[in-house]
């Protein structure tokens, strides 16, 4: 007999819309949907077309009027700030969203209009997440991570009519001023903002331009709360700009409806939440961990969500998640496998965990990147508790393959993410669009429709939607990643199929990081390529040919291409390596053997490509790679 993960997960693909119509019975609609499903204009599908909902009532206002406003909605711990911890009920968590929404109403921000997020890992980016869902306007956060570059071309595809932001943040011992970083991206736009709201940090106050930077705490001060206005369940909640193959970034959209629909579904069902539990996800508000997870479902749900502001090791030690997890009586911790890796790197035997009471904390589910068996078993052994290992994209806003701990546990098998969640039939194919046999490696491809949470497509770019996801497999969603099934239906995830790279759990794009080692004036032709690393899972490394006649040294060149992609990326591309090299290997039409480079940089095993079109090319990469502590020098 079947258990209840495979009787859920087959309704969910036999019949979609019972299945999401009776999920969507949890939600607070305004006006309920037309159809659940709405396939009339394939391949956009829609969810819960014709529904009338806010996304912002059903995360606060719903929960204080059915008596359960004095529950804690937030817990802002900010080890970073002195230790500041700050507390929000859901009735105060309201208020605050209700002003700030009347900021942005005085400031012209209505339905439909952008509003970019630019913040530190502070309350206030989720009240001003919050603030636009109340009024129909469309949220983009952008990550700190990233520099004024980066943020302008977010700028210019989403043309917000305001951005709010900080002055500053913390990052471990460093504050970051943010607000030159916020100028120079609004000099470099052309779109400009009409104006933009500041929270002045003490850390590091900046100066405000009168009569275009407003002053956060003075506006709310006098705010006029604002209600939620009701939105169609299909209209877009917000842009979430993600790396693609190019420097040109995907703006991810995600709709109200089927985002509140699924996201209350797997607070239960696959992370075993209730309502008035603790749910903390260590990642950051700029990253769809942090949409999803810090600030909208486990608020959906009515459960508590943990906003931490500082890092897994060094604010103050290995032992802060721990602290963090017994001050506030978390249940389940969500967070990136390199998080874990840097606490067994400072404490392997978990000494510290010793100091701490972890009597509630039941489950840490760990996504953003592979889960290595070491650091799987690490974690189990220390925690003695299911380690849960679940992937997922940008683009999904949720699992795609998980161990729903709230519907059935199923045995874990190290190196997957268990099996397919409900809602995605996922199959894996091969260039002609035919299913592998089980255990061949693959595309993983999700067949259509995608359940609802999902990308409906890219902000502005139907066309671009279409061809990055939905033309290689016609009928089914392109993951780019490519892995294999076993007998048991489980997944693994073995590689990006694209130009993507996976660094400290942040996704970067290599393509990205070329497009600016191009602009240097001394070079001519460059690669890079994603190479382990025991800490980060991968780190960036570059390949310059210089053009002939460059007088300067090969050392200062790479010196300045590092700061460049610092500079126009931001230090979140972790770039910090590259070499010069003669020539890069090719295939005979000219593509460059980046997969090839990444596995001798690796010391893995390699084959000569049968297209490359001079074999002894590979020679000198070994050699300009050993030279920097990589191939075969690599321990
Ligand atoms: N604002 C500004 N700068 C930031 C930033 C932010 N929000 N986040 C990171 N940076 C900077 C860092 O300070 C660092 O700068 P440096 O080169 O001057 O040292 C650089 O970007 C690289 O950051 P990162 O790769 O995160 O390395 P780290 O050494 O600072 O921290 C970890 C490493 C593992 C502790 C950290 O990445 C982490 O906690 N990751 C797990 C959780 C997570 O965020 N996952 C994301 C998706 S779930
Ligand atoms: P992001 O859009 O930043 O969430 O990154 C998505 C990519 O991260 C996926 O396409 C995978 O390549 C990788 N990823 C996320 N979760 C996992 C996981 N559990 N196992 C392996 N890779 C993962």
């Amino acid at each position: 007999m079947s258990g209840p993960y495979e009787q859920e997960y087959n309704r969910s693909i036999q019949d979609p819309e019972g299945f999401w119509g009776e999920q969507a019975e949890q939600i607070d609609w305004i006006k309920k949907w037309d159809k659940v499903l709405d396939d009339s204009n394939k391949p956009f599908y829609r969810w819960f077309s014709g529904g009338v909902v806010n996304t912002c009532y059903n995360a606060l206002d719903r929960h204080v009027e059915a008596g359960n406003g004095d529950r804690l909605a937030l817990i802002y711990d900010s080890p970073v700030t002195g230790n500041t911890v700050r507390k929000y009920t859901f009735s105060e968590l309201r208020d605050e969203v209700a002003k700030f929404a009347g900021i942005l109403t005085a400031q012209g921000v209505g339905k439909g209009d952008r509003v970019i997020v630019y913040m530190p890992m502070v309350p206030e980016a989720a009240v001003a997440m919050l603030a636009c869902a109340r009024i129909g306007a469309v949220h983009s956060v952008v990550f700190g991570g990233f520099a004024s570059n980066e943020l302008a071309v977010r700028i210019n595809d989403a043309k917000p009519k305001v951005i709010v932001s900080a002055s500053c943040g913390v990052e471990g011992a460093k504050v970051l001023a943010y607000k030159p970083l916020l100028d120079g991206a609004i000099e470099l736009s052309d779109a400009k903002p009409s104006s933009t709201i500041i929270l002045q940090r003490p850390q590091g106050p900046c100066e405000l331009k009168p009569g275009f930077d407003i002053d956060w705490q003075e506006a709310m001060a006098t705010a006029t709360p604002a209600d939620c206005v009701p939105v169609a369940a299909t209209d877009p909640l917000y842009i979430l700009y993600t790396s693609g193959t190019t420097g040109e970034p995907k703006g991810v959209v995600r709709d109200n409806g089927g985002h509140l629909v699924a996201l209350n579904w797997t607070m239960k069902n696959i992370y075993n939440m209730d309502a008035g539990e603790v749910f903390w996800a260590a990642s950051d508000v700029g990253w769809v961990v942090g949409h999803s997870y810090i600030v909208y479902a486990p608020l959906i749900k009515g459960c508590t969500t943990v906003f931490y502001e500082g890092k897994p090791v060094g604010t103050p030690d290995a032992g802060a998640f721990w602290r963090v997890i017994a001050d506030h009586g978390v249940k389940t911790l969500f967070t990136a496998p390199t998080a874990f890796r840097a606490i067994k790197r400072e404490d392997p035997d978990a000494k510290l965990m010793q100091n701490y009471d972890l009597s509630k904390f039941e489950a840490l589910f760990l996504a953003g990147e592979r889960t290595d068996p070491d650091t799987l078993e690490w974690a189990m052994k220390a925690l003695d508790r299911p380690v849960i290992d679940h992937w997922w994209q940008t683009e999904t806003g949720w699992s795609i393959a998980a161990n729903c701990m709230g519907l059935e546990p199923l045995p874990v098998k190290p190196g997957s993410p268990t099996r397919a969640a409900p809602g995605w039939d996922v199959q894996i194919l091969d260039e002609n669009c035919e299913q592998v046999p089980r255990g061949d490696i693959g595309a993983i491809c999700v067949k259509l429709p995608l359940p609802p949470g999902a990308l409906p497509t890219l902000w502005n770019n139907d066309e671009r939607y279409v061809n990055s996801y939905l033309s290689e497999f016609p009928g089914y969603y392109a993951t780019a990643d490519a892995g294999y099934m076993d007998e048991d239906d489980y997944v693994y995830i073995m590689a990006r199929t694209d130009d993507v790279i996976n660094v400290a759990g942040h996704r970067l794009s290599t393509g990205g990081m070329e497009e600016v080692l191009a602009k240097h004036p001394d070079v001519a032709e460059c690669a890079v390529v994603g190479v382990e690393d025991s800490f980060k899972g991968q780190l960036p490394v570059g390949f310059l040919v210089l053009k002939l006649g460059v007088t300067k040294s090969d050392e200062e060149i790479v010196k300045e291409v590092v700061q460049m992609v610092r500079q126009q990326i931001g230090a979140v591309a972790a770039f910090k390596t590259a070499t010069v090299v003669e020539r890069l290997p090719k295939t005979r039409s000219g593509k460059i053997l980046r997969g090839t480079m990444q596995k001798i940089a690796d010391n893995q095993e390699w084959k000569m490509p049968a297209t490359i079109d001079d074999p002894a090319i590979l020679d000198e990469i070994k050699g300009a790679l050993e030279g920097i502590g990589y191939a075969s020098s690599r321990k």
